[in-house]
């Protein structure tokens, strides 16, 4: 597919890169990241490589570090954005993803879409003339995900045969975790309450690259010895908030004893935002091993690299 600048790719999902161009936006973000060290956060990078280029941001839901990161992603890569939500855009009033896909792609660069049902932006991918990027749908948040492995990598581990601890709600946030192990051949000890496991189809597309998938009731086996714990909100966006849910998701809870059951340098990461004495307990948020500050700034490096990737322009 092309655009005005040339080639151009939707990024709906890891596995639309694969391992060896997710590989290569992380090394990018690595070296935007330090080569704009010391730059005021709206300077643009010298190279300014998307100068001219506008992405729509499209919200039908709410966030704070998807929508700043895009933008500042933007600025620092030369570009600009603007911003629809479905209060205010013709989405609020019935208009088909279609017919705003086919606008939208005549009149900005590219569209980056939060959305609850995948199957929308898989229609806005079918309709667009530009590319189509997932700022988070109720399937997955692959965005996130690039940051997450950038945060790691830059805590100094290996991805290979990391051992990832999930706690909590098997989310969008997990099954692109589960994706990215798939990947990069990282194992997953996923610890959950029955009946809130991750969609099956995540877990055995994973166990088919070869690598382990644990699902477990039980949170201290999942946290022994593991190199990275991950936790998220255990009520999502457009989730029923029930009482029944919180009760089973609080043997799940990242406090310092599960913590203590991890390698001693184990990390804490989550996407954020927090509720913190729910999903984890304050100490461990506020702890030494917790990175959820970098991995929230990383969303910007990382957003970077997945754009250059979507218009052609990383160096792959
Ligand atoms: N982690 C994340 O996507 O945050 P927002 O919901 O604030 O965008
Ligand atoms: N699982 C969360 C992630 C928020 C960034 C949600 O979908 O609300």
């Amino acid at each position: 597919m092309t655009d005005a600048g040339g080639q151009y790719r939707h990024f709906l999902d890891l596995g639309d890169a694969g391992a060896d161009d997710v590989a290569a936006m992380i090394n990018d973000a690595i070296d935007r990241k330090a080569a704009r060290a010391a730059l005021p956060k709206g300077t643009p990078d010298a190279d300014a490589p998307l100068a001219g280029r506008v992405l729509a941001l499209v919200f039908e839901k709410n966030s704070t570090r998807t929508r700043v990161s895009f933008d500042m992603a933007m600025r620092q890569l030369g570009g600009s954005v603007l911003f629809l939500d479905t209060t205010s855009s013709q989405l609020g009033r019935g208009e088909t993803i279609a017919d705003t896909a086919r606008v939208l792609s005549r009149m900005v660069d590219g569209i980056m879409l939060r959305t609850d049902d995948h199957a929308k932006i898989e229609e806005m991918a079918r309709h667009a003339a530009v590319p189509v990027i997932n700022g988070l749908t109720d399937r997955s948040h692959p965005c996130q995900i690039v940051a997450d492995l950038l945060t790691v990598i830059e805590h100094g581990k290996s991805l290979p045969g990391l051992e990832v601890a999930w706690f909590g709600d098997g989310n969008n946030v997990l099954h692109s975790i589960l994706e990215a192990a798939g990947l990069f051949k990282f194992n997953v000890r996923v610890a959950t309450p029955a009946g809130y496991q991750p969609d099956p189809a995540f877990v055995a597309a994973a166990r088919a690259e070869g690598v382990a998938v644990s699902l477990t009731q039980d949170a201290a086996a999942a946290a022994r010895g593991a190199d990275v714990l991950v936790t998220d909100t255990w009520i999502s966006m457009g989730q029923a908030d029930a009482e029944e849910k919180r009760a089973a998701m609080a043997p799940y809870r990242v406090d310092a004893a599960l913590m203590a059951q991890a390698k001693a340098d184990a990390l804490f990461l989550h996407c954020l935002p927090a509720h913190v004495g729910e999903e984890v307990s304050e100490d461990v948020f506020e702890g030494t091993q917790s990175v959820v500050f970098d991995e929230a700034e990383n969303r910007i490096h990382a957003q970077k690299a997945v754009l250059l990737w979507c218009f052609g322009l990383l160096g792959t």
